[in-house]
């Protein structure tokens, strides 16, 4: 890209996010506004990362499968295509009981990291970030 090119398209990035501040969470977000960072598929800011450990941890592939893309619990892949941020963290918290999602409101772990555990799956459903194994960007 030369100097140009890159120029206008940072000065268009700034108009967008200046003047639509209320579409940062929008579902079609553009790859500047993702709520995470990856590079070669794999390597991820360390935000990112914590959600990757805290969806091991709960060992939600249980239910979700191991490249999230659904066993009895729904792809999570397609989920996170149509669900706001909101909605996810109600459908992981507050749990779906009577239909067979646990609530995991009572997890410190979950709790501190829904953010995390967003930005996750939302890089996994883009298709930024590969199944399986993460580790930190720069180690
Ligand atoms: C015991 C099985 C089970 C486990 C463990 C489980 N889930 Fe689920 N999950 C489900 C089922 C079943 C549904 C579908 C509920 C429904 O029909 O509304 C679901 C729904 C969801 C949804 C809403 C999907 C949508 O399209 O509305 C999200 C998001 C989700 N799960 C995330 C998670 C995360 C993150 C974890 C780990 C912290 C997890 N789940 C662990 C079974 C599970």
């Amino acid at each position: 890209m030369n100097r140009l090119t890159k120029n206008a398209v940072a000065a268009a990035t700034c108009w967008t996010l200046a003047a639509l501040p209320g579409l940062v969470s929008a579902p079609a977000v553009a790859a500047d506004n993702a709520p995470y960072k990856v590079v070669e598929g794999n390597k991820v800011d360390a935000h990112t990362l914590s959600g990757w450990k805290t969806w091991r941890a709960m060992a939600c592939e249980r239910c979700h499968g191991a490249a999230q893309e659904g066993m009895v619990g729904p792809s999570l892949v397609d989920s996170l295509k149509v669900l706001s941020k909101d909605e996810f963290k109600a459908a992981v918290l507050k749990g779906r009981i009577e239909k067979g999602m646990p609530n995991f409101d009572t997890s410190k772990m979950v709790s501190e990291n829904i953010d995390s555990l967003y930005a996750y799956l939302k890089g996994r459903s883009d298709g930024a970030i590969q199944p399986g194994r993460l580790q930190e960007m720069g180690k």
